[in-house]
């Protein structure tokens, strides 16, 4: 028995817009810059482009695949796909009890999402924190203070458990509303305001004198600038960005309807993120350029942004924008976080959504205060030089989302009828669409475990020093 009544997006546009906004967050504005500075620039940027195109996007035709056929949440999804192929081929109990081990695959996969809710809540909550003092300091003062701003967050660890209980509250009003009502509806109005804002603010970053500068940082290769997790880096980021590897693309696709083509689908939304990640940067660098790389790290684009934006003309517009913008985006993806452990708690309980949405809206509050409290209580947790918030990033993106993914792809690839496969893919009969299908398989059984198996043994001789 559970809670969950079949919800369905209103529209197909409605799908694309929500998961669009899901996938980009703060992984494209916030993470997406310091990592790229980190890990070799332009060489970064064509691995990360790479790695979307050759292991984000099979494993995201996945996710919504296994969602979209069993109009399950991922543990449950995992579960049925696994038992029924077993059923299939031998009915002996011993096989089914092995197969329902995948149950605590899904289960795994959740528990992350709530983890990765609360780490991102805490940065929306740094994000709510900007956005008041532009406001408020311009309005008092007609300046804006970004070392005070940044030290008036890093020492209030009580602040940061607010911030990231408010973050997390609005998001719970939205879910609690639902599929059609709650999310289509919210994403769908404001999706529109922050491309225009994000255009309008790309095309001043590009009218700066390090323009150029920024374009060669961002699209000239030079090989030399990365290591031996670079690989990493730009894999589990292209989990992260998509959404991959929770299951939040796996609750989006049990609410695609039947006519959908989950092929186009997915190739629209990686294509669309990774563009929008690419616009980021073209947002970002120019200004980050100018203030000469000082800094790195999360903290990077609160400390040099702001300082850059109230010097140039209308500063206190882009900056504005810009915070709301970043504010919107960290809001799209919550959402798909959130409604991702709501919708699996429905299938399994009777509660109602708006229960189901306040329990987990309070457990990702309880596990939020670690690193809401990094920076202050916690600050002698840290493992070289890295505090715990790095850690937990560090963690589960760039550990966990790749293990998970290779779980998704292993279950695809063998424990997914052909036939139920091939049919996402076939479209009147076309022979494009059975080679389509054809090099998906392969993708997802071969490349791109092997790409992942091959990215996590490169950083693990890495870290034993013997590369
Ligand atoms: N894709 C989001 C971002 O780039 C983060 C996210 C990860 C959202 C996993 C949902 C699930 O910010």
């Amino acid at each position: 028995m559970n809670g969950r009544k079949q919800s369905l997006w209103g529209t197909r546009f409605g799908f694309y817009l929500a998961a669009i906004g899901s996938a980009f967050g703060l992984g494209n504005l916030w993470r997406f810059p310091y990592v790229t500075v980190e890990s070799g620039g332009g060489a970064f940027v064509l691995l990360y482009v790479f790695f979307a195109l050759a292991v984000g996007l099979p494993l995201l035709i996945g996710e919504l695949t296994l969602g979209k056929l069993t109009r399950r949440s991922v543990i449950s999804a995992c579960q049925r796909l696994a038992v029924d192929e077993s059923i299939s081929r031998s009915p002996r109990s011993k096989d089914i009890k092995g197969a329902s081990s995948w149950v605590w695959f899904g289960r795994i996969s959740v528990i992350c999402c709530l983890f990765v809710l609360s780490y991102y809540a805490v940065i929306s909550g740094w994000v709510l924190h900007f956005l008041m003092q532009f406001f408020v300091g311009q309005l008092k003062t007609g300046t804006f203070e970004v070392d005070q701003s940044l030290s008036i967050l890093r020492e209030n660890g009580l602040l940061q458990i607010a911030l990231m209980s408010v973050h997390l509250l609005i998001t719970l009003v939205i879910v609690v509303k639902g599929v059609q009502e709650g999310i289509e509806k919210w994403v769908g109005n404001v999706m529109p305001v922050f491309i225009v804002l994000l255009v309008v603010l790309v095309t001043k970053s590009l009218s700066l004198p390090t323009a150029t500068d920024a374009l060669r940082f961002m699209f000239y290769p030079d090989f030399t600038k990365l290591t031996v997790f670079s690989p990493l880096f730009a894999l589990g980021h292209v989990m992260f960005t998509l959404s991959i590897g929770l299951g939040t693309m796996v609750t989006f696709g049990s609410y695609l309807n039947e006519r959908t083509r989950i092929p186009a689908a997915g190739f629209r939304v990686t294509t669309m993120d990774t563009l929008i990640s690419l616009f980021a940067g073209l947002l970002i660098f120019p200004l980050l350029i100018g203030c000469g790389f000082t800094t790195t790290g999360p903290e990077l684009l609160f400390q040099t942004l702001p300082r850059l934006l109230i010097d140039i003309d209308s500063g206190f517009l882009f900056g504005m924008a810009f915070f709301i913008c970043l504010y919107l985006a960290a809001l799209g993806a919550s959402i798909g976080l959130l409604e991702s452990v709501v919708a699996n708690l429905l299938d399994f309980t009777k509660l109602s959504r708006a229960k189901a949405a306040w329990l987990t809206g309070a457990c990702a509050t309880a596990i939020g205060i670690m690193p809401a409290l990094s920076t202050t209580t916690l600050r002698n947790v840290n493992f070289r030089g890295h505090g715990l918030l790095e850690i937990l990033d560090a963690l589960l993106i760039d550990v966990v989302l790749p293990l998970s993914a290779l779980g998704i792809a292993y279950l695809m690839a063998r424990k997914l009828k052909r036939d139920k496969a091939e049919a996402e893919f076939l479209n009147d009969e076309s022979v494009a669409t059975q080679t389509l299908y054809s090099h998906w398989f392969f993708v997802i059984k071969w490349l791109a475990p092997i790409l992942i198996l091959g990215s996590l043994g490169l950083a693990l001789l890495g870290i034993l020093g013997l590369a």
